[in-house]
């Protein structure tokens, strides 16, 4: 047989890892590709979580992780560690996917060894460069330096096309993630896992971690959801903790020991993916839950002041409100009293995809096998503003 295409893919955090391990399952059924996992392990417990439950074990694994680990260090570590990793691998191509500190820093170290980089989850915007920090900048970085661009929705293959991407390499899949939750809701029996709910009360989700909304706009969080819980004695609060210690200290100082109100550990994808299914109300800033919320049918306040993910506000589904506690108090109330708001929010629309996006990643590669192991791709670089 010709020779195979090696594709390594690179991630380091629970996100990352949950959206690049049906990619990694898809191309592994594939004769004609040889992938390879390397993980940074930018985040530890959170990542082998995600590992276990998909059945992966990487081939390289950089374990960078450090307590409380700064923007300087992490990406100085997976810059320069990637470059030894590059060259024992020696890939055709290398996946990354949407915004992390491991996902730009290892595109820049991809680039330095003239590896060709594919961006899944690419093309999302806010266009301020600060919201959400770092991320928005990681990702422009990223797609800078990528060749071939996997982006989930057309409003991501716009913002492409308006950076100068060339719109030959411009693939519109839809989002892995939807891929992963209907994997994991196929093969995992449903169960929440160590969360004992009241069944008699509704549930309200929450999770947070935005670095935006450290100190201050965190704080007002948890003091709307002791509102909350005050004035509603049908509802119970389950808030998996983040792992970050900029999360952890004020969740548990202000939330720590109250009534109806549950924290938990992160919780490993399967019972997770079960407890926004058996959610009333989710409260997020999250990134990944905003795209998975929807096609469960559940209404998403993000605690933001903006997203890269309008889809789902246009849809109806996900609403912004930020972190003001009034504010927050009072659209959580209005669910949980005006039912023809809820039914409004409720509906199970997804805009994000189809399950079927690590599939079409795929078949890209496939089809484009011939020019990436001949190297023939030097052409694809896309330098920003050139015109299509
Ligand atoms: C990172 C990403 C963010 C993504 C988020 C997903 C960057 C800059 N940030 O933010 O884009 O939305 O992951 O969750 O890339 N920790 C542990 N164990 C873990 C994971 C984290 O103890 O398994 C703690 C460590 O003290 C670590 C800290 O959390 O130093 C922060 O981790 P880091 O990856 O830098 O930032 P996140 O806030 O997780
Ligand atoms: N998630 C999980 N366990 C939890 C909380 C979240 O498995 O306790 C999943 C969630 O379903 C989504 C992903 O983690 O797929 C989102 O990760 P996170 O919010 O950390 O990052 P973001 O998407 O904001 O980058």
């Amino acid at each position: 047989m010709s020779e195979k295409l090696k594709v390594l893919l690179v991630f380091g955090t629970r996100p990352e890892a949950i959206k690049m391990a049906p990619v990694y399952l898809e191309l592994s059924k594939r004769d004609c590709i040889i992938p390879e996992v390397c993980v940074t392990a930018q985040h530890r417990e959170m990542l082998d979580q995600v590992l276990e439950l998909f059945k992966i074990s990487p081939d390289y694994d950089l374990d960078i992780m450090q307590h409380n680990q700064d923007l300087w260090t992490l990406t100085s570590n997976v810059l320069y560690r990637m470059k030894t990793i590059i060259e024992k691998s020696n890939p055709h191509i290398i996946l990354v996917h949407g915004d992390t500190t491991t996902t730009m820093a290892t595109s820049i170290s991809a680039f330095y060894s003239k590896v060709p980089i594919g961006h899944v989850e690419a093309g999302l915007r806010t266009y301020d460069i600060y919201y959400p920090f770092p991320e928005e900048i990681n990702r422009v970085v990223t797609d800078c330096v990528s060749s071939y661009f996997f982006a989930p929705t057309e409003l991501s293959v716009q913002n492409l096309v308006s950076m100068g991407a060339n719109k030959n390499y411009i693939f519109k899949t839809g989002n892995t993630v939807i891929d992963a939750l209907l994997y994991t809701v196929n093969n995992h029996k449903s169960s929440l896992g160590m969360i004992n709910l009241d069944k008699n009360l509704k549930t309200i989700l929450i999770t947070a971690h935005r670095r935006e909304n450290f100190g201050k706009p965190l704080e007002n969080v948890c003091h709307a959801l002791l509102d909350i819980v005050k004035n509603h004695s049908d509802i119970q609060v389950v808030y998996p903790v983040h792992l970050n210690p900029n999360v952890q200290e004020p969740v548990k100082r202000i939330l720590g020991n109250q009534e109806r109100i549950i924290l938990t550990k992160p919780l490993d994808y399967a019972p997770f993916a079960s407890l926004m299914a058996e959610s009333h109300i989710i409260l997020t800033d999250s990134g990944g839950i905003q795209e998975e919320a929807p096609s469960l049918g559940k209404p998403v306040l993000v605690l933001r002041e903006e997203t890269e993910r309008p889809e789902a506000v246009e849809h109806g589904t996900v609403k912004l409100i930020g972190t003001n506690r009034e504010k927050i108090y009072s659209l959580v109330d209005k669910l949980l009293t005006d039912n023809s708001f809820y039914s409004s929010m409720a509906e199970a629309t997804n805009p994000y995809g189809d399950g079927l996006a690590s599939k079409r990643i795929a078949d890209i590669l496939e089809q484009n096998r011939q020019n990436l192991i001949s190297k023939n791709n030097i052409h694809l670089k896309s330098p920003l503003g050139q015109e299509n």
